[in-house]
C-alpha cells in the first residue's frame, strides 16, 4: 500500500521556524520518524516537501493516476488554495484516503486559520499533536484498508 506524504510550504523550514509552535524536529526527522513508522505498519511511504502549489498540485494528481493514499500538510494553502482542494478532492473521490495533518492546532491560533478549504473534502484531519499526527495519519490509512 503506497501512501505519500506531502508537505507544503515552509515545511521544510521545521526546526528553524517558529520551534514553540511547531517544535524543534526538523523535516528530515519528521521524513525520519515517518519511515520507521510507515515499516512497522507496512505501508510503502514517500514523504515529500515543496514550498510551490503547482508542484504539490500535481503530486496531488500522481496519487490519483498511481492509486496512492495522502498524508497531507498544506500549510498556508489550507486555508485559502482552491486548486489544492480540487486537487484534493479527487484523490478522496478516487476512494483513496487522504488525511489532512496539521503540526499545530489551528483552532487555537489566528482567525485566518479557522478556515480550511481542505478540511471538508478530506477523509479527515489530525491537527495539534505535531510529529506524532503523521503517525495517528498512516494508522488512519493503514485501519481503513
Ligand atoms: C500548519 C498550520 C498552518 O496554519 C500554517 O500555515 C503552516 C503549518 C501546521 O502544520 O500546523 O504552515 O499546517
Amino acid at each position: 500500500t503506497r501512501v505519500l506524504v506531502l508537505n507544503g510550504p515552509n515545511l521544510g523550514r521545521l526546526g528553524v521556524r517558529e520551534p514553540e509552535v511547531y517544535g524543534s524536529a526538523t523535516h528530515a526527522d519528521l521524513a525520519e520518524a515517518v519511515g520507521a513508522w510507515a515499516a512497522e505498519l507496512g505501508l510503502d511511504v514517500e514523504v515529500r516537501q515543496t514550498d510551490d502549489e503547482s508542484v504539490l498540485v500535481g503530486w496531488l494528481h500522481e496519487a490519483v493516476d498511481t492509486r496512492a493514499h495522502v498524508a497531507l500538510n498544506p500549510a498556508a494553502f489550507t486555508h485559502y488554495s482552491y486548486a489544492l482542494r480540487d486537487a484534493a478532492a479527487q484523490v478522496t473521490h478516487a476512494g483513496l484516503v487522504l488525511v489532512e495533518v496539521h503540526l499545530s492546532n489551528p483552532y487555537a491560533r489566528e482567525s485566518f486559520r479557522h478556515v480550511s478549504v481542505i478540511g471538508p473534502i478530506a477523509t479527515g484531519t489530525v491537527a495539534g499533536f505535531g510529529v506524532l499526527g503523521y503517525r495517528l495519519a498512516l494508522e488512519a490509512v493503514a485501519a481503513r484498508l
